[in-house]
């Protein structure tokens, strides 16, 4: 173990992505560009097995993502797993398709909570965003139905140029269908959104009114609704503490089984993950090469290193420091004092002041009906 990290902490989360199939085709997509096909993804059983050594390395928190995880025939069985192991079950659902039709038994299995996506209010923008026709009536059907069960639910907006000016709707939004939480998130450009970070980048101004608009309705909703705010990173003067720290809090497994440290960490070149196929959870955690590489600050290089903030950012987001600097040992350039800093900054506000509509390259799935508006094909995980 590191030096500097002397007692290895208790995994916090678990992001489960069950199935990379999905029937939207958002734009800002933080899954990779080689996605996990169906024929791939684990069994219940492992998943079975997966989330009890979950539980008993100390995991309080199961997040059920995907893609869009309701899609799998198995979720009830999995989510009548995480109540029996003691596992708060956070089902992350864009609530089209079957998701709706499998609402009652999802909460009779013992389900704990509902994220549900928006991709924006405006129901002609979501569905020119997501990809999919008739998204929102079913999502407004699915909202509803989640909070007559008593279920705690949370609107999730991811946000970027093309709906940037929705945010002060989305809040009405949160406020009318009864959710206790919004999640206002500015894109991450990971996976498949850098392929479209050039369309989604908003200019600094929107982003300086979104941020004016949620921090206005935080007072004026306190106590009714919490809002979580994700500033984007390219105009941030410090980074976040991405993952809350590599290896620190957070196991992701992939559809297939393999298990990161981040969501998009595969994109690290030479890093070895281990799988949950081959080992158990516990031994993945204290001893992947991938958990090691960047756990704790002796990895660090300067200006981290002698860096007071170190313990707070943990350097940044190992991802973010690939993609932009070619290194991912570097300080995240969206730190002020990383020699890239100034040069992200310039991206940004270029990228931002590209004049024409967003011209979005969508994924491609074999699920759902697509507009005629969204693009073409890009690949197919069925
Ligand atoms: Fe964080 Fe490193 Fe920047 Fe210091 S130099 S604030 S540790 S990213
Ligand atoms: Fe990988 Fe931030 S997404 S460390």
């Amino acid at each position: 173990m590191n030096a500097s990290a002397p007692e290895l902490p208790a995994p916090i989360g678990l992001l489960a992505e069950l199935t990379h199939r999905c029937q939207l085709r958002c734009p800002y997509c933080s899954n990779p560009l080689e996605l996990d096909k169906r024929s791939g993804e684990l069994d219940t059983a492992t998943w079975r097995r997966v989330l009890s050594e979950a539980a008993a390395l100390g995991v309080l928190h199961v997040h059920l993502s995907g893609g869009e995880p309701t899609i799998r025939t198995d979720i009830v069985e999995i989510i009548a797993h995480c109540a029996r192991t003691g596992l708060y079950s956070n089902l992350i659902t864009s609530g089209v398709g079957g998701a709706l039709e499998k609402l009652n038994a999802l909460a009779d299995a013992g389900l704990d909570h509902v994220q549900l996506s928006f991709q924006a209010v405006d129901k002609a923008n979501a569905e020119r965003i997501g990809g999919f026709v008739n998204a929102q009536a079913q999502k407004m059907a699915f909202a509803g139905r989640v909070t007559a069960l008593g279920l705690p639910l949370t609107l999730n907006a991811v946000i970027h140029r093309g709906n940037i000016d929705e945010v002060d709707r989305f809040i009405d939004l949160a406020v009318a269908l009864g959710a206790r939480r919004l999640e206002v998130a500015h894109t991450q450009y990971y996976g498949w959104a850098s392929m479209n970070r050039a369309a989604l980048m908003p200019t600094k101004a929107d982003v300086d009114r979104s941020i004016q608009i949620v921090e206005t309705a935080r007072k004026a909703l306190e106590g009714r609704l919490l809002i979580d705010l994700v500033v984007p990173d390219y105009y941030a003067t410090y980074p976040k503490a991405c993952v809350g720290g590599w290896g620190r809090r957070l196991i992701n497994v992939t559809p297939s089984g393999r298990v990161l440290p981040c969501h998009a960490a595969e994109t690290i070149q030479g890093l070895e993950f281990w799988s949950v196929r081959d080992r158990t959870l516990a031994d993945i955690w204290t001893s992947s090469p991938a958990f090691m590489a960047y756990r704790g600050t002796d990895w660090m290089l300067e200006p981290c290193r002698s860096c007071d903030r170190k313990e707070r950012d943990w350097g940044g987001c190992r991802c973010q420091a690939l993609a932009l600097t070619g290194d991912a040992s570097a300080t995240d350039p969206v730190c002020v004092y990383s020699p890239y800093h100034a040069r992200i900054k310039t991206l940004a506000a270029a990228e931002a002041s590209v004049n024409a509509k967003s011209t979005y390259v969508y994924r491609s799935f074999s699920l759902g009906d697509r507009p005629a508006s969204a693009g073409s094909p890009a690949g197919d995980v069925s």
